[in-house]
């Protein structure tokens, strides 16, 4: 199949990248840095989470956030909730676009959701009920598509039963996470395919962390197969408190570059992005995370 002439991004490092984040971060910080990357010409930002605070220290101030920031139209902000309890905080933050999170490994996720994958689905669907009446639109997310920390590999019958029902239930758009970044460029493409005979592939997003360096080789293998949502973390922020060493989500500036390469179109200002990162990267006290961010600020200075 030929690649998409255009691509989405879903920047996640708000979320994705910061929840992991041992040190307090400021509201206000986390404000400055969603404002930046809303002048970056990206359409969706994923600011934060309605998760248990108890579990997720760091984003206990979603709704702070989403006050805070100066919301551009055209611009979508989006964040995760687990349950009803968290759409009730997302629907008073006045959150219009939120994403229901299961994992395709048992074990995940009774470690992230403390559920079985069938209770996990049994809560959603009263929280897509809920969605639908007030008008907000649901994404489903499903973790360990291309491993698990706790299981290795996870069946592809598992991947595409979870995916489709996340689908039924009403999610127009699917995530497939690779929660850990241990998938490679065949895997992900079979998985890809997999779950395109239930979910059609313009429903689908890759959602792919970089632990072994492998993020952009298995973007650019299901991008073959027609994916035109990108999940990625400006900086390569991130990482997974469930698998030790674990690192962040692909890194937005390297998606850009390899993307703009392709000739795939995004709409998002490249130099821009690396300001937010370095933005970022100081307020955290470390190097920025990404290569083609490293090596522009080298050009630069
Ligand atoms: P639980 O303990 O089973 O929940 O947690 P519960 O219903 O028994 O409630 C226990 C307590 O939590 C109660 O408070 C509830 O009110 C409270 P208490 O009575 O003890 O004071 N509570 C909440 N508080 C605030 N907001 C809520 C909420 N729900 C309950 N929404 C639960 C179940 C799902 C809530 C918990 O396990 C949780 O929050 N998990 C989220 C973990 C998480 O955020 N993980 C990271 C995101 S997933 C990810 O990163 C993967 C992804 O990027 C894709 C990929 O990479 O593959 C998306
Ligand atoms: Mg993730």
């Amino acid at each position: 199949m030929a690649l998409p002439k255009s691509v989405e991004i879903l920047e996640v490092g708000a979320r994705d990248g910061l929840q992991n984040e041992p040190q307090t971060i400021p509201a206000a910080v986390k404000i400055d840095f969603i404002n930046l990357l809303s002048e970056t010409g990206l359409k969706r930002i994923e600011f934060g989470a309605f998760v248990s605070p108890k579990m997720i220290p760091q984003m206990a101030d979603s709704s702070e956030v989403l006050a805070g920031i100066r919301q551009v139209p055209g611009v979508r902000y989006e964040a995760l909730v687990p349950n009803l309890k968290g759409f009730e905080r997302a629907l008073a933050a006045g959150v219009k676009e939120i994403s229901i999170f299961g994992a395709a490994s048992e074990s995940f996720s009774q470690s992230n959701i403390n559920c079985s994958i069938a209770e996990s689905l049994e809560r959603f669907a009263p929280v897509c009920e809920a969605a639908k009446t007030h008008g907000i639109r649901v994404r489903g997310a499903v973790s360990c598509v291309l491993g698990c920390p706790f299981e290795g590999d996870i069946s592809l019958d598992v991947i595409a039963d979870v995916s489709a029902k996340l689908y039924q239930m009403g999610c127009y758009e699917i995530a497939l996470g690779d929660t850990i970044g241990t998938g490679t460029p065949v895997k992900a493409k079979r998985m890809v395919e997999a779950v395109a005979k239930y979910v059609p592939v313009e429903n689908l997003a890759a959602h792919f962390h970089d632990t072994y360096g492998q993020a952009l080789a298995n973007l650019y293998a299901v991008l073959e197969e027609g994916v035109a949502v990108i999940d990625s973390s400006i900086s390569g922020l991130g990482g997974c408190p469930y698998a030790k060493g674990a690192t962040g989500n692909v890194a937005t500036e390297d998606v850009l570059y390899m993307l703009d390469g392709l000739g795939i179109e995004t709409g998002v200002d490249f130099d821009r992005a690396v300001d937010a990162s370095k933005f970022v990267s100081d307020a955290l006290g470390r190097e920025i995370g990404s290569r083609a961010g490293l090596a522009t600020l080298r050009k630069r200075s």
